[in-house]
């Protein structure tokens, strides 16, 4: 298990996102969620669709601004940047897309696409494109000649190649990595995260994998935060994902579809309920009309994070009981 005192590269402090819906009602993308990045950690975000995955990742890497809370970066909250600190801050968190090529601009060579970030910060000069584009591609595995390629003459896992080499370009210390792998073939899945695996470990940098497959979360991530409706209900370690889980939406996920192929956009068998809409999250425990351990404190009153063990923590009165 990861060391609870290594260092801190990225802390989400009491951060709520909320939007407001077509007919005006507000809803709660992400709702006071509290979390950790520690230095050459990979941490895995899973959850159902529509959860606030994205909107958490995006506001990590300065795309978009918390309704309230902070965001952290070695201390700094980076939520409040504008103008150039926050176009330098840019630098040191990137982000690898689910499907890279709606990123790259369709007429640009491969060497350009990869150098883009560095020439944007007026780190490179045009006579060193080639030189660094070929080292970047060396990077990911993939042949030199590459570099003089059009994204449509290369495969999907070649181009998903080719956004990780892009986003470890300019050396960043955190890599937000958003379903990076899920709309590959599993077997090309297999190999961009075994790349993935090798580079974080290279290069030390603090990865947050956000994937809706739990089991390869599970495989690849030191921790695993579980988000339900916006809110963290469990942070557990990877190797305890497998066994050492204990909260009751967890558990659903964990033991009802457990296949790399999962389609979180269908109900959870085990759970009878549909999921509600962020728009309507019950009162009390956002799980509570789903869960069937749901007690009468459960309606009433919202669970908070609470540290059950070493780095383990869990948001259910199950576990803690606060009245
Ligand atoms: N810009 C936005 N405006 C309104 N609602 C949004 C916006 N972005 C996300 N949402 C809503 O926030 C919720 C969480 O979305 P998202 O973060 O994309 O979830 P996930 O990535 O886990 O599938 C969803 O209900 C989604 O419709
Ligand atoms: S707090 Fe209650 S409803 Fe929520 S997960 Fe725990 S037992 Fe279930
Ligand atoms: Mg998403």
């Amino acid at each position: 298990m990861l060391d609870e005192k290594k260092e801190v590269i990225l802390e989400v402090r009491n951060v709520t996102r909320s939007f407001l819906s077509s007919k005006k009602r507000k809803l709660i993308a992400n709702n006071d969620v509290n979390l950790k990045l520690y230095k050459g950690e990979t941490l895995g975000i899973v959850g159902e669709s529509g959860c606030g995955k994205s909107t958490l990742a995006k506001m990590l890497i300065q795309l978009d601004k918390p309704t309230s809370g902070k965001i952290l970066f070695h201390g700094q909250n980076i939520a409040d940047l504008k103008g150039e600190k926050l176009r330098q801050n840019r630098k040191k968190i990137q982000m690898v897309f689910q499907n890279s090529t709606e990123s790259f601009q369709p007429k640009m060579k491969i060497k350009q696409i990869v150098c883009e970030p560095l020439l944007n910060y007026g780190l490179l000069s045009k006579k060193q494109i080639d030189e660094k584009a070929k080292e970047l591609l060396n990077m990911v595995e993939l042949q030199e000649d590459f570099i003089n390629r059009y994204p449509f003459q290369l495969s999907g896992g070649q181009r998903q190649r080719i956004g990780i080499a892009r986003a470890l370009a300019l050396q960043p210390e955190v890599l937000i990595c958003d379903e990076a792998t899920s709309a590959l073939d599993v077997s090309v899945q297999k190999s961009i995260v075994q790349l993935l695996i090798r580079l974080q470990k290279e290069q030390n940098i603090a990865v947050a994998f956000i994937c809706h497959d739990v089991a390869l979360v599970r495989n690849i991530s030191h921790r695993v935060v579980v988000m339900y409706l916006g809110n963290v209900m469990e942070i557990v370690s990877g190797e305890n994902l497998g066994k050492g889980y204990m909260h009751p939406y967890t558990k659903a996920l964990m033991e009802s579809v457990f296949s790399v192929d999962m389609d979180f956009t269908n109900p959870i068998e085990s759970i009878d309920s549909e999921l509600p809409s962020p728009i309507n999250v019950p009162r009390g425990c956002p799980f509570s009309n789903r869960c069937n351990m749901c007690m009468d404190i459960c309606k009433r009153s919202k669970p908070q994070l609470y540290e059950i063990e070493n780095g383990h923590k869990i948001a259910c009165h199950l576990f803690h009981r606060e009245n």
